[in-house]
């Protein structure tokens, strides 16, 4: 038996959410599976979603090829489109789709592969990718004499899906919505918190990441909202003590005890992906019961407080985050975010259910 950190990823829980997530939007799935599958292994999570939806959108190349390899043949989309004019014909190659942000990416398109359909973003208030407004109305009305892509989708991206606030988004979709009376195309607007949170914002394509994998993107408990948790984390108790009153647990003697306490050390770090900003007390569960996290968050060991679970012993299987802990609970002690601890699950030994 090696080290027994180890991430299990559930497949049929991601088909169940991505049913989720089609019956909520009602229209077409665009499976985002970019940055490994939102560490779950893209390979895997591709050839389980195939059945199940439309397209794939990845970040870059490398990328997508890898989802070609693995024999995908639906639409495969790359956000962020090509980095340079040699990469167009790489698209070419692997029947790829680019969203097109930028003018240059438009010239290089129209230069190499102008008969073949794109999506075009259009920067309606996050400021970091797209066409503003005006710019997408001229570049799609102008009519020169060589040819020019074939816009297939308009696309944007919500600076503010997961806000409650309406405001947030309206101004947003409206820009969306002016630009769109100009186009004859379809359209994609929604991420995941926006299919689960507004109604209002829809479009033809949805684009879901993070419920795919059973993360509520407000950080609510999945199955309160139909999700359910695609990644399971654990590890075994690798060694127990008592200490006394006065003393203290870890580097830099962060924590120290009121009382007797029973310590018990988890095999399981930030090398492994749990968060090092992690704080006291973040929920680990061992053998049906959460203890808190005390002390720092090691390269390759946690240490919790077992001074009440008499049960516990060397060897208890420990759940850092699944269907008993919630990512989105760890990543909030942690300070950030279940996309980031998701996405930086590399080194424990991996298994697919
Ligand atoms: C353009 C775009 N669309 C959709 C998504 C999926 O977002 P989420 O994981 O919040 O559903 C992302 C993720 O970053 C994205 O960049």
């Amino acid at each position: 038996m090696t080290r027994p950190a180890r991430i299990t990823v559930h497949l049929n829980n991601i088909i169940h959410n991505t049913h989720v997530a089609r019956k909520m939007h009602g229209g077409k799935i665009l499976a985002v599976v970019k940055a490994n599958a939102y560490g779950h292994g893209d390979r895997q999570v591709a050839a389980a979603l195939a059945p199940h939806v439309e397209g794939f959108a990845v970040a870059c190349l490398e990328e997508a090829i890898i989802l070609r390899e693995e024999g995908i043949t639906q639409p495969i989309v790359l956000l962020e489109g090509p980095f340079s004019e040699q990469e167009v014909f790489e698209y070419n190659r692997y029947q790829l789709t680019p969203v097109i942000h930028h003018i240059d990416q438009w010239q290089w398109w129209s230069a190499v592969n102008s008969q073949k359909p794109i999506w075009l973003k259009l920067d309606t208030g996050m400021h970091r990718l797209g066409f503003n407004e005006f710019e997408t109305i001229q570049l799609c009305s102008y009519k020169p004499n060589h040819p020019v892509p074939i816009v297939e989708v308009l696309m944007t991206h919500f600076a503010n899906a997961d806000s409650l606030n309406l405001g947030m988004v309206e101004l947003p979709m409206q820009r969306f919505e002016r630009v769109m009376q100009h186009f004859k195309v379809s359209s994609s607007v929604a991420n995941s918190a926006a299919i689960m949170l507004h109604p209002q914002l829809r479009g033809h394509w949805a684009r879901p990441g993070l419920m795919l994998y059973g993360v509520d993107p407000l950080g609510r408990v999945a199955e309160q909202v139909g999700l359910k948790p695609a990644m399971s984390f654990t590890s075994e108790v690798i060694a127990l003590r008592w200490i006394e009153k006065g003393e203290a647990v870890g580097y830099g003697s962060l924590f120290t005890a009121d009382k007797p306490t029973r310590v018990a050390t988890i095999a399981c770090g930030y090398a492994d992906g749990y968060p090092r900003t992690a704080m006291h007390n973040a929920p680990v569960w061992i053998n049906g019961e959460i203890v808190p996290l005390i002390g720092r968050v090691s390269m390759d060991m946690i240490t919790v407080d077992v001074t009440h679970h008499h049960h516990v012993q060397v060897g208890s299987t420990v759940e850092l985050w699944g269907e008993r802990v919630s990512v989105a609970d760890v990543a909030r002690h942690g300070g950030t975010l279940a996309y980031e601890l998701l996405c930086h699950t590399h080194r424990p030994s991996r298994y697919y259910d």
